[in-house]
């Protein structure tokens, strides 16, 4: 049984799929292979001995059983103790299943700790940053003048194909980087420079999640990370490292229009466990992150420039910095210079999308209990979002391309 059980965890919650997109054994690069290698083949040893431990039990209770009456008040059977061939090749077996788990096991833990010596020249450098309850990339390698490193919030972009070593940090308790697909999990511990590497085989989208409990929300502590072919990074890189988009004040096609029309039916009585996804994006994640990478058709200047006055008299600048709109920000909270650009908000939870920003907007604290935009935001400085002013504030960070 325990056998079978230990088959379920790497699962996805259908835990009949092997592949789901949490799925620990369904490796999409080296480091996940080799970790999936080494559960495969103790599963199977656990697997042998189970059946043969079951199979001996069960023959000794039906064989050996009480039959009748007689059976139960007959003189117990001769008993014998120590027989050195049997013992000698019970501790032999032993010894052998613990051979064959350790070898694969150690091959494993050497392989996983650091990038291969022949790849370590090409390896990309992240930093992954820990905060309750979401997650800060930084690119050393990505120097922005004035600015230092570039930083991401919550979605992890990676070059395909290349090593990526990631330093990990906690910024406030212990967290833990997980992609079952790809590699982990490595906790990140305040003070203490732990680290990992992965390597996508491909391009494609993968689910991340902290995987060390920090707190009310360590279950929707969430990332995504995007492997994009070489072109693609570059491109996404110079997205990236431009200042946040700044919409011309110049009338879209479909001036007069009331944009609002598109997200104006964000609900109010919106509950936790309402879905944040639609099922084709979760099919076609990587054809969603290209659609998301353009601006969408219907902007409106006006609505997009009162959404900016609104992020600044809300004092939504104090905490998250728009490089380009608003500096003022701190590291300690999500850099939002490209928000419109990702796939997913508040730490991979829900869908970029206007209406689930709205949502996120308008109750973060239905959507992530006990988050700071709520705590330190919202009710340290008292402050009321209008659904007008909710529609505002969306279009202004959707336009972030
Ligand atoms: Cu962060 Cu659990």
């Amino acid at each position: 049984a325990l056998g079978a059980l230990a088959l379920l965890p790497g699962c996805d919650l259908k835990f009949w799929r092997m592949d789901g997109p949490m799925s620990a054994v369904h490796a999409d690069g080296p480091v996940a292979r080799a970790q999936a290698e080494v559960f495969h083949v103790t599963v199977w040893v656990v697997l042998v001995i189970f059946v043969l431990v079951g199979s001996t039990l069960a023959y000794a209770i039906l064989k050996f059983r009480a039959r009748n009456a007689a059976d139960e008040h007959a003189a117990p059977p001769p008993q014998s103790h120590g027989n050195p061939l049997i013992e000698l090749s019970l501790i032999g077996a032993s010894v052998l299943a613990l051979v064959v788990i350790a070898v694969p096991t150690l091959k494993g833990i050497w392989y996983t700790h650091d990038v291969p010596a022949e790849e370590k020249a090409d390896a990309y450098p992240i930093t992954a940053q820990g905060y309750q309850w979401w997650f800060r990339f930084e690119y050393p390698n990505e120097q922005i003048p004035n600015v230092g490193s570039l930083v991401t919030s919550n979605e992890l972009v990676i070059p395909a194909g290349r090593p990526v070593r990631i330093d990990l940090r906690g910024m406030d308790v212990i967290h833990s980087f997980w992609v079952p697909r790809l590699a982990g999990k490595v906790d990140m511990i305040p003070n203490r420079a732990n680290f990992l590497w992965l390597k996508a085989d491909e391009p494609g989208y993968f689910w991340g999640q902290c995987a060390e409990y920090c707190g009310d929300s360590h279950a929707v502590m969430r990332f995504r990370v995007i492997a994009l072919g070489p072109r693609e990074f570059n491109e996404w890189l110079e997205q990236q490292i431009a200042p946040a988009r700044v919409v011309p004040a110049a009338a879209p096609a479909n001036a007069g229009e009331p944009a609002k029309a598109q997200f104006a039916s964000y609900k109010t009585d919106w509950k936790r466990n309402e879905p944040g996804y639609s099922e084709e994006f979760d099919l076609k994640p990587l054809e969603s992150w290209r659609a998301q990478q353009f601006p969408a058709h219907d902007e409106d200047p006006a609505l997009i420039a009162k959404g900016r006055q609104l992020f600044q008299s809300k004092t939504c600048f104090s905490c998250h910095s728009v490089r380009g709109h608003f500096v003022g920000g701190s590291a300690a909270y999500p850099d939002l210079t490209h928000l419109g650009s990702r796939t997913t908000i508040a730490a991979g939870l829900l869908q970029n999308t206007p209406e689930q920003l709205a949502r996120w907007l308008a109750h973060p604290n239905v959507v992530k209990p006990g988050n700071r935009m709520w705590t330190e935001g919202y009710q340290k400085n008292n402050i009321q979002l209008t659904p007008d002013d909710v529609t505002a504030l969306v279009a202004y960070l959707q336009s972030l391309k």
